[in-house]
């Protein structure tokens, strides 16, 4: 048996509640309708209760059900050479395609949200040579292990999720690289990077603000996302005095690359 999260919100919150938990960091979604308005399932690892603002409730379910999301699972393709597959999903690689092998277990990470998207590859476009990296709210570790690939030298993950440490850990593995992945809060984590990327909330990003530029190494690069398109200058604000070079969006969000 598996446990499911149950939400249940008015059919003109359940985009709001989505992306709510998205942020918390969540797999997939799935939206049922019902009576008294929509019903958000989706799994959230070993978590015993949630802060959300709509009722909420854990249901028991058998795991082949929890987990019917995973036949409709695709390769994504990030860009026209690189390729996020499911791990379960074959995948015939066409000649000079980069591909990312994931198993999200409870995390997120599969490459199908477009902040993940834009965040790799805007990655891509950053790592340098034996670059050391920083996935902050790694989940499934899908941009430390892409950083790797592009030729980074070093990775470490960090997630508040507990979950997403043997995840990461086995995802690496899988791809032929290591991450060093642990629950330590960024507050508390030593060292710089050359290239620090945090795919979490605006929220969350704010409030992490000082110490995402206490990480970066001198004229090193910081890119964050889960921003909205529209809606993101406190986020650029908070991280002043650090310089926005790039700004990529897609579907409303926005991933933005600062100096
Ligand atoms: C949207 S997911 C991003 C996962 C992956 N990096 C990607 O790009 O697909 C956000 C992740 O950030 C984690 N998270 C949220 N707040 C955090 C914080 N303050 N410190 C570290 N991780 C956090 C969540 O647990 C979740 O795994």
């Amino acid at each position: 048996m598996m446990r499911q999260l149950v939400v249940t919100v008015a059919p003109h919150e359940a985009e709001l509640a989505s992306d709510a938990l998205w942020g918390l960091g969540v797999v997939a979604v799935e939206e049922r309708h019902v009576a008294d308005g929509i019903e958000l399932w989706t799994s959230l690892g070993d978590a015993d209760s949630v802060d959300l603002p709509w009722p909420w409730r854990f249901v028991e379910v058998e795991e082949a059900v929890a987990d019917t999301w995973r036949q409709f699972a695709t390769p994504i393709w990030v860009e026209g050479d690189l390729v996020v597959r499911p791990a379960w999903v074959p995948f015939e690689a066409p000649a000079g395609v980069t591909v990312l092998s994931i198993e999200p277990g409870a995390t997120f990470g599969m490459g199908d949200h477009p902040t993940t998207r834009l965040t790799l590859a805007a990655a891509r476009d950053s790592v340098t040579p034996g670059c050391s990296v920083l996935d902050v709210g790694c989940g499934s570790a899908v941009l430390a292990i892409g950083s790797l690939l592009f030729g980074a030298g070093s990775a470490v993950g960090i997630d508040i999720a507990p979950a997403a440490v043997p995840v990461a850990e086995a995802n690496a593995l899988a791809n032929g690289v290591r991450v060093d992945v642990s629950t330590t809060p960024l507050e508390e984590l030593a060292g710089e990077f050359d290239l620090v990327l945090a795919n979490i909330l605006a929220p969350a990003l704010v409030a992490l603000a000082p110490h995402l530029r206490r990480v970066l190494a001198p004229g090193g690069t910081l890119v964050v996302s889960g921003i909205l398109e529209y809606a993101h200058a406190h986020v650029l604000r908070a991280l002043e005095p650090l310089q926005v070079v790039r700004t990529d969006t897609l579907d409303g969000w926005a991933a933005v690359t600062l100096r």
